[in-house]
């Protein structure tokens, strides 16, 4: 059994991985950890579901308590600012990273200040980094040190927009409009995150603004100043994403041609699920699910399509995409431990 602590434990996506991992039949649970500050919780109160299985107490973290569990591995579900400040303490301890936080998907630690507020505290790391968008990894994940789980919105654009990459024109621009429900956002206590502002609403927020757009850019590898539009909004629902991506072809193409291009990339991946043309996927499909869900609809004339693509924020945008990464870094089947 291979010993994973996580840190972050009782937020959202932290949850979530426990709850993955507490049944994945390869990993032992060494420890899990909160905030310096925090409280705690028993594992039969941060999982009440998980009914019968067992697993460590969540306590507030400290380095020296995380490297008492002797892990081999940790995943971090942490603010970004932290990720940053404690992996490469892990590293240097022989522990392998699996950071669902920013703090490693920017190639360029000139982007940090702008985009995330800080300056990068190990610049040098952000090359080793595997960004883990698992299914276009190669056999780069096999062995890794460090893993750079992307962000929820951005897997659910590229896992559309990568294999459209040859066909796009290079004078049209590329639009992407994106809704995630509010658990995206993470715990927060915020006046802006009360039901009563949210329930019944529906709206846009930091368009061209968001993180989550030079991490989009890099991976699709569009220098700036591209005519790339990211805007997303918040959804009044608990989980999921669904992003609507506008793209013009250099040549006419067609859905025959589409989805050939589409099993090519996607075939044997269990967690990727390409529509039938013209059926787009929606929200239930996906929401409590480590897949995501892709389709398209071509405009006539067939030198214009919308892609959309739907996944589980905190599943395919977090945590089972950590233990899809996890199982490729130490040699185990990518499916493992994943429903
Ligand atoms: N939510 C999503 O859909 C999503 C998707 C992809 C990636 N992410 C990223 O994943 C990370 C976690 O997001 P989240 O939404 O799960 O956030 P969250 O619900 O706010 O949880 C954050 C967790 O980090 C812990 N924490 C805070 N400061 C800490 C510190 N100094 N040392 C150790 N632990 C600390 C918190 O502890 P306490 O429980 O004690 O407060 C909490 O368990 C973020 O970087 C986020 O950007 C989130």
């Amino acid at each position: 059994m291979i010993r994973v602590s996580v840190v972050g434990a009782a937020g959202y996506s932290g949850a979530e991985v426990v709850r993955l991992l507490a049944r994945h039949p390869g990993i032992a649970l060494s420890g899990l950890f909160g905030s310096p500050g925090g409280k705690g919780a028993a594992f039969a109160d941060l999982h009440p579901d998980l009914a019968g299985l067992s697993g460590p107490e969540v306590v507030p973290f400290s380095e020296e308590s995380l490297l008492e569990t002797q892990p081999e591995a940790a995943i971090l579900a942490t603010p970004n600012e932290v990720s940053a400040e404690l992996a490469p303490r892990l590293l240097a301890a022989g522990i392998r990273v699996i950071d669902v936080s920013g703090a490693f998907r920017l190639k360029d630690a000139a982007l940090y200040p702008s985009w995330y507020g800080f300056e990068h505290p190990a610049p040098g790391l952000l090359a080793e980094a595997v960004y883990g968008l698992t299914e276009w990894c190669g056999d780069r994940l096999e062995g890794a040190r460090l893993v750079a789980n992307p962000g929820c919105y951005p897997t659910s654009v590229l896992l559309a927009a990568r294999p459209l990459l040859p066909l796009l024109a290079a004078d049209q621009p590329v639009l992407v409009t994106s809704a995630s429900g509010v658990s995206g956002a993470g715990k927060r206590s915020e006046l802006a995150f009360s039901f009563c502002e949210l329930a019944g609403n529906f709206k846009a927020y930091s368009a061209g603004t968001h993180r989550h757009e030079p991490e989009m850019m890099q991976e699709l590898g569009l220098p700036a100043g591209s005519a790339f539009t990211f805007v997303p909004h918040l959804l009044p629902v608990v989980r999921g994403i669904l992003s609507t991506i506008h793209v013009s072809f250099e040549e006419p193409v067609t859905d025959v041609a589409l989805a050939e291009r589409f099993v090519v990339a996607y075939a044997g991946r269990p967690f990727v699920r390409v529509h039938p043309a013209g059926r787009l996927p929606e929200l239930k499909e996906v929401v409590g699910t480590p897949r995501a869900h892709v389709g398209w609809q071509l405009l006539p004339g067939g030198r214009r399509a919308v892609f959309v693509s739907a996944i589980d924020n905190l599943l395919k945008g977090a945590a089972s995409q950590a233990v899809q990464n996890l199982n490729r870094v130490f040699g185990l089947p990518e499916t493992e431990g994943l429903p």
